[in-house]
């Protein structure tokens, strides 16, 4: 990455653009972790500069959008590149307007001070550290912290980031922030099923998911997204479960405790495709026979309980299960649904 950005530092200076890494991909510096791909942002570039840089870094831009954000793919490495910009929300959780702006603008939009800093990468003053919110000060203390009261009510997506990267770098909600956290629940009922199935599935792909959902549903994010959402008893200790199907897993334990009658609306309000809205019912459905499950049963009739129900959602009715009936459907996945009968 080293070299990629030294050679887009010679280009955008030769183009008279001042060029920066950014946002994440700062605080991973800081941090010593790998930023992945790098985040940057181009003040005073126009709208071709994207197509301008990918060509002379030998690369090719592979998507780019409304908002003056392109990906470049140069060799093997990815690289996010923005026009630095100012944004304005015209309604909570709306999409924001975008025009040009200054790297302090472009900073002063975003979400968390850990965020908010960036890194020239001009080459008279490559690797100076711009940081007008302290966010090196506040990856110190390891706090997130809002840069504006109306973050979270402007886009409240970013509630769901806020418990990512606590869960992830282990960092505290400063109390404001908590506090607007706590108020900026309600708005989320704005944003698109499309978005907020997008930043939960962001959070199943965290090392840490569980600590990070179980910090999800204490601070009432779960129950936002629609009321009878959870998590199933259990699940802490499902590491195994987690690594097959691990987001089938985890779906289901989300929706373990939704009452039958509310599978359609919460598959409406995430906008389940096919597969997961599947195994959303199976969850549903097993978990609705587990009464009978705990009572001894022939074993045809476990199976016919549970013949062509998803193994993610039978492993997580297992988990919240009482022994007897996780007995019958630990026996089911481990033995039943492999029996073939001789005869046809
Ligand atoms: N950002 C924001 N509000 C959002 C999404 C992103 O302010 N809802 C800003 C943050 O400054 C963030 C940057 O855009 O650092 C890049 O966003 P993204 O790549 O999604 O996140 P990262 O912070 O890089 O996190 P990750 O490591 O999970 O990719």
């Amino acid at each position: 990455q080293h070299d990629l950005l030294k050679s887009a530092s010679g280009i955008a200076d030769r183009l008279g653009v001042d060029l920066y890494l950014v946002g994440g991909a700062v605080r991973d510096l800081l941090l010593a972790r790998r930023p992945n791909p790098p985040d940057l942002s181009a003040v005073g570039a126009a709208t071709d500069f994207p197509a301008a840089l990918a060509k002379a870094l030998g690369g090719q831009v592979t998507a780019d959008s409304q908002f003056g954000t392109a990906k470049l793919r140069v060799r093997e490495a990815l690289v996010d590149l923005a026009l630095a910009r100012k944004e304005f929300y015209a309604r909570p959780g709306a999409l924001p307007t975008v025009e040009p702006g200054s790297l302090e603008d472009d900073l002063a939009r975003r979400d968390f001070s850990v965020n908010a800093m960036a890194v020239s990468l001009n080459p008279g003053d490559w690797g100076e550290l711009s940081d007008p919110f302290d966010g090196a000060g506040d990856l110190k203390r390891r706090l997130i912290k809002v840069l504006h009261p109306l973050s979270f009510q402007d886009d409240p997506t970013r509630l769901f980031r806020a418990i990512r990267f606590s869960g992830r770098i282990d960092f505290t909600f400063e109390s404001d922030t908590k506090r607007l956290m706590r108020d900026g629940l309600r708005f989320l009922e704005n944003v698109s099923g499309d978005r907020v199935r997008h930043e939960i599935e962001l959070v199943f792909q965290e090392q840490s998911v569980v600590a990070i959902l179980q910090l999800a549903e204490q601070l009432g994010l779960l129950a936002a997204v629609y009321p009878s959402l959870s998590l199933t008893p259990g699940l802490a200790g499902a590491s195994s479960d987690l690594e097959a199907d691990r987001e089938l897993v985890l779906l289901s334990s989300l929706v373990y405790s939704v009452p039958r009658n509310d599978l359609d609306a919460v598959v409406r309000r995430l906008n389940l495709g096919t597969d997961w809205s599947r195994v959303a019912a199976d969850a549903v459905a097993v978990r609705d026979t587990m009464s009978e499950l705990g009572r001894p049963l022939p074993p045809s009739r476990v199976y016919a309980l549970l013949h062509g129900r998803h193994e993610a959602a039978i492993s997580v009715c297992a988990l919240a299960a009482v022994p007897e009936a996780a007995e019958n459907l630990a026996h089911y996945l481990t033995r039943l649904r492999h029996v073939r009968p001789s005869l046809n």
